[in-house]
């Protein structure tokens, strides 16, 4: 039995009810927040969709995403038949202004039988071409002007470009209050990627190195094994820099660049991550190909595999411009980072599924050893492993054991091994959240659109000029040339993370 507070009653609609991202992801969240007594003793999860279901059917088909994409599997001593006596599934066109009238009626008649008004969390996990139509009916809806209880989550991708996010954060913010909004990046509920804070900020070790004296260069890494799965639709007009650096790598870097915060208030951490954001310098358009590399996939092999290429894949254009890797160089101007070099990349159908920060620490300052103990003497480093592997290690040199003065390279590790089954994936995380209210992990609105700022010299470079190269890296490789020529010509090497022996 767990002791621990539950979030106050609550009552999510999803808008998406029968799409995707439910099935996969946010009803076997549920289910786990469920199995670990964290969610409310009074809540109600209402799927909304077009398909039609009977309430029986609808359950059935969650229960095999359940089955298919839960850390922890459908039977356990009956709580699935508990859980889904929560579930219900709500048949209605979100283009039909009347219908929305049903969620109000929903409300009223879970607060009669609960005898207390209960949050009100709105999850949109719909394309995004709805969310403005959907935020709008919603906004007119009067339990949605009760800010305190009442909710909004809204999914990735925020915006096509800066423009656009300006637009939709004008649009949200006219019809809630930002404290209502909870903008997602399932990154920032990576239990590995909350270690980063701990590490750095509840440590006396770190932080006195942790800047331009010691630091040599930052490295983030997020490759893919996966190609495109089938999701053309939405890639094609996406590409790898909105995709994934707009918003998972540039929260990893805030998250490694940024101030210690004077609290864990959500705006205080929120703050100290835009600071970062906007200190980040402004890649001119005539320096992008100096600091920015794309690339797509080609036809080949990947273990042992044979797969097609980026342009022959499903709903993809022949002749598609589409980028399915980025490299950029970034340089944070503030005191703490001025001149040190921020590499991040990002593939799919790369060599290894690999989510890693690097911290390269600059070469001890003299050396007093023999040159034969130098042999393979290598300067410190920290690695953050966020996935697959959960672990940090810290590489500092050795003496070999014997009567020679030899060094080596050691490593360090801390990993969560064997604690996939307990750890908590991120939506779980985040879910708990809003039905607590904290947004500390999630966007704001200055914070989305300062990272669109960030991106787009190279997103409006890339567009008018065409590459001409494409395909141009090979399914399970490690990116384009062009991309280790950018890190090589400032005399470093992109790190690929063996795994961890065990
Ligand atoms: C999503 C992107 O936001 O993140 C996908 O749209 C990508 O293209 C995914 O595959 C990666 O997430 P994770 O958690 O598997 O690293």
């Amino acid at each position: 039995m767990q002791h621990h507070k539950r979030p106050p009653a609550s009552i999510l609609f999803i808008f998406g009810g029968s799409g995707d991202l439910n099935y996969r992801k946010l009803t076997p969240a549920l289910y786990n927040l469920f199995l670990d007594e964290w969610m409310p003793e009074q809540f109600s999860i209402v799927g909304i969709g077009r398909t039609e279901y009977t309430a029986e059917a609808y359950r059935t088909h969650l229960l095999e995403g359940i089955q298919n994409f839960s850390r922890r599997k459908g039977e356990q001593n009956g709580h699935v038949k508990k859980f889904f006596e929560h579930v219900n599934y709500l048949q209605l066109d979100a283009g039909d202004v009347a219908s929305y009238a049903r969620i109000t009626e929903y409300v009223q008649a879970k607060e009669t039988e609960w005898g207390i008004h209960p949050n009100v969390i709105f999850y949109l996990a719909v394309a995004p071409q709805l969310v403005p139509s959907i935020a709008q009916e919603l906004g007119t809806l009067n339990l949605c002007k009760d800010k305190a209880t009442t909710r909004i989550v809204i999914e990735k991708p925020f915006g096509h470009d800066l423009a656009s996010a300006h637009e939709l954060n004008a649009l949200l913010t006219g019809l809630f209050a930002e404290e209502q909004i909870f903008r997602i990046d399932h990154y920032l509920g990576k239990e590995t990627v909350q270690n980063i804070l701990a590490l750095r900020f509840a440590n006396a070790l770190f932080e006195p190195v942790w800047n331009r004296h010691y630091i040599d260069h930052i490295q983030i890494t997020a490759a893919e094994s996966v190609g495109l799965e089938d999701r053309a639709g939405y890639y094609e007009h996406s590409g790898a820099l909105r995709d994934m650096v707009q918003n998972h790598i540039l929260q990893l870097m805030c998250m490694v660049a940024m101030e210690a915060p004077v609290s864990f208030d959500a705006n205080e951490i929120r703050n100290k991550k835009v600071d970062v954001l906007n200190a980040i310098r402004p890649i001119r358009r005539e320096d992008v190909h100096e600091s920015a590399v794309r690339g797509q996939y080609s036809a080949g092999w990947m273990k042992g595999k044979q797969v097609i290429g980026y342009r022959d894949e499903k709903n993809v254009a022949p002749e598609s411009k589409t980028e399915t890797y980025a490299a950029v160089k970034f340089y944070v101007d503030n005191w703490r980072w001025q001149g040190v070099p921020f590499y991040v990349r990002t593939g799919k159908l790369m060599h290894q599924k690999s989510t890693h920060v690097t911290i390269q620490f600059k070469d001890a300052p003299t050396f007093a050893f023999p040159s034969e103990a130098a042999e393979s003497w290598r300067s410190n480093r920290l690695t953050i492993s966020i996935q697959p592997e959960m672990d940090i290690r810290i590489r500092f040199q050795a003496k070999r054991p014997g009567q020679t003065m030899t060094l080596d390279p050691v490593n360090m590790t801390f990993n969560y091994e064997g604690s996939d089954d307990h750890t908590p994936e991120a939506y779980e995380t985040l879910l708990l959240d809003v039905m607590e209210g904290d947004a500390t992990l999630f966007m704001r609105a200055d914070q989305v659109e300062a990272a669109w700022k960030v991106i787009m010299p190279i997103l409006e470079t890339w567009e008018t000029r065409q590459p001409q190269d494409f395909p141009n890296y090979n399914p399970d490789s490690w990116g384009p040339e062009d991309a280790d020529a950018l890190i090589a010509k400032d005399g470093h090497a992109w790190i690929n993370l063996p795994p961890e022996k065990k």
